[in-house]
C-alpha cells in the first residue's frame, strides 16, 4: 500500500500539472486546487437558505451558486498560492444533478477555459465521491485503498457498491430500487422535524439514545440492491401510532429514535456489503458521499473490517460531503489519460459511470 499518493499514478506521473475542481451540483458551491495529484485547497460555501424550506429549492440554489462562484474560485487559487495562468485543467461537475446548479460551474468553466486557454475536463458527480478516497493534502499522511477495492457510496441522492478497478473504471454491483440512504436519514428527521439536512442531527441525537429500544423494518431486496423506501414507512406509521397516545412523543424519545433509526440503516448498508465482499472476493473497503460522515457507520465498519480482515479505509468527512477537491481528483486521473471536453459540452440531470 502506498501512502500520500494516489494509487497506480507513478507511471504517468506529471509533474506541476494543476486542476482547478468546480463543484455545483446541489447546494454547495466549491472550488479546488490540486498539483500533481496533492490537494492545495478545497474552499466550500454551502448555501444556509434551503434550510428553512425543508429541503433543497432549486431554483434557489442555482442563484447562491452564481453569487458564490467567482468569490470561492478566487479564494480557492489565493489560498493554493496559484495564479490563473498556472492552472492545466479546470474539472466541472457535468452531472448527475440538478440542471440549474450544474449549468452555473459548467458555464463557469467554460469561460474560464476560453479565458485562460486551459483544458476542460468534464468529471461524473458519483466517480468523485469514490475518488474522495485519494484526495489528501501534502500534511495528511493515511493510507489509500489499494486496487481493487469496494466503496460503499451513500448520499442524499445514491446508495450504491462499486467495485473500483481503477481510478477511472468502476462497476456498480448493487444500488437502492427507491430511496437513497440519505433520503431515508433526510425524511425521517423531517418527520421529527429535526430541519434538513437530517443526516447530521440524527448522528448527533443518536449518540446518547438506545440502538435497541424500537424495532422498524428491513426490505428485503435480492442480490446486492437496497430500498429504504419501506423503512421510511414504516418510521412514519410507527410515528403516527405513538403520537395518537402521546402527542408530545417526538421531543422525549429523540435520541433513542434516532440510535434505533440510523442502527437500522447502518445495518442494512453493511449486510449487503458483507455479501459483496463474500461474493467479490475484495477485503478492501471504502465509504464514500455524504452519509459517509455518519459516525455510526464509520464506527460499525470498521469494527466489521476488524472482525472479517477487510482492510477500511474512511475519508475524512470534509471529503465526503459534496466538494470539489473530490472533483479535481477525478480531474487529474482524466488528464493523465488525455480526456478532455470540448465547448459544446453541455450538463447532464441524469448521468450513470
Ligand atoms: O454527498 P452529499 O453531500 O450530497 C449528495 O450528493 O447527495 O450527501 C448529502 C447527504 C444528506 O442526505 C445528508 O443528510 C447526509 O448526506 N449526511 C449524513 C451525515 N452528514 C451528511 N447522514 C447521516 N449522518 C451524517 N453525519
Ligand atoms: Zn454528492
Amino acid at each position: 500500500m502506498k501512502k500520500n499518493r494516489p494509487a497506480f499514478s507513478e507511471e504517468v506521473m506529471e509533474q506541476n500539472c494543476c486542476i482547478l475542481g468546480i463543484e455545483s451540483s446541489c447546494d454547495d458551491t466549491s472550488a479546488a486546487v490540486l498539483r500533481d495529484g496533492v490537494l492545495l485547497s478545497n474552499v466550500i460555501a454551502s448555501q444556509e437558505v434551503h434550510r428553512k424550506y425543508g429541503g433543497v429549492v432549486p431554483e434557489l440554489a442555482s442563484r447562491a451558486h452564481q453569487q458564490n462562484i467567482v468569490p470561492v474560485v478566487d479564494a480557492a487559487l489565493r489560498e493554493a498560492g496559484i495564479s490563473r495562468k498556472d492552472i492545466s485543467a479546470v474539472a466541472f461537475t457535468r452531472g448527475p444533478g440538478l440542471m440549474g446548479s450544474l449549468l452555473v460551474g459548467t458555464s463557469f468553466a467554460k469561460g474560464f477555459a476560453l479565458a485562460t486557454g486551459c483544458r476542460m475536463i468534464d468529471v461524473n458527480h458519483l466517480q468523485a465521491h469514490v475518488l474522495a478516497n485519494f484526495v489528501h493534502t501534502a500534511a495528511e499522511d493515511r493510507p489509500l485503498p489499494p486496487l481493487p477495492f469496494l466503496c460503499l457510496l451513500v448520499s442524499g441522492g445514491h446508495t450504491q457498491i462499486i467495485a473500483v478497478r481503477a481510478p477511472l473504471e468502476m462497476e456498480i454491483l448493487g444500488q437502492t430500487i427507491d430511496d437513497a440512504a440519505g433520503e431515508a436519514f433526510d425524511k425521517c428527521a423531517k418527520v421529527m422535524g429535526l430541519g434538513y439536512p437530517g443526516g447530521p442531527v440524527i448522528d448527533r441525537y443518536a449518540a446518547s439514545g438506545d440502538i435497541r429500544k424500537y424495532q422498524f423494518s428491513r426490505p428485503h431486496v435480492p442480490d446486492l440492491d437496497y430500498s429504504f423506501s419501506g423503512l421510511k414507512t414504516s418510521f412514519l406509521y410507527f410515528l403516527r401510532d405513538a403520537m395518537k397516545e402521546d402527542p408530545d412523543f417526538i421531543e422525549p424519545h429523540l435520541p433513542d429514535l434516532c440510535a434505533s433509526l440510523q442502527h437500522t440503516i447502518v445495518s442494512i448498508l453493511l449486510d449487503k456489503l458483507k455479501l459483496a465482499v463474500r461474493q467479490t472476493g475484495i477485503k478492501a473497503v471504502a465509504l464514500a458521499g455524504g452519509v459517509a460522515a455518519n459516525s455510526y457507520l464509520r464506527r460499525e465498519t470498521e469494527a466489521l473490517g476488524n472482525r472479517l480482515g477487510w482492510q477500511v479505509f474512511l475519508p475524512a468527512p470534509r471529503y465526503t460531503t459534496d466538494n470539489a477537491a473530490m472533483i479535481a481528483m477525478v480531474g487529474y486521473y482524466k488528464y493523465l489519460a488525455g480526456e478532455f471536453a470540448a465547448q459544446d459540452i453541455a450538463p447532464l440531470a441524469r448521468m450513470e459511470f
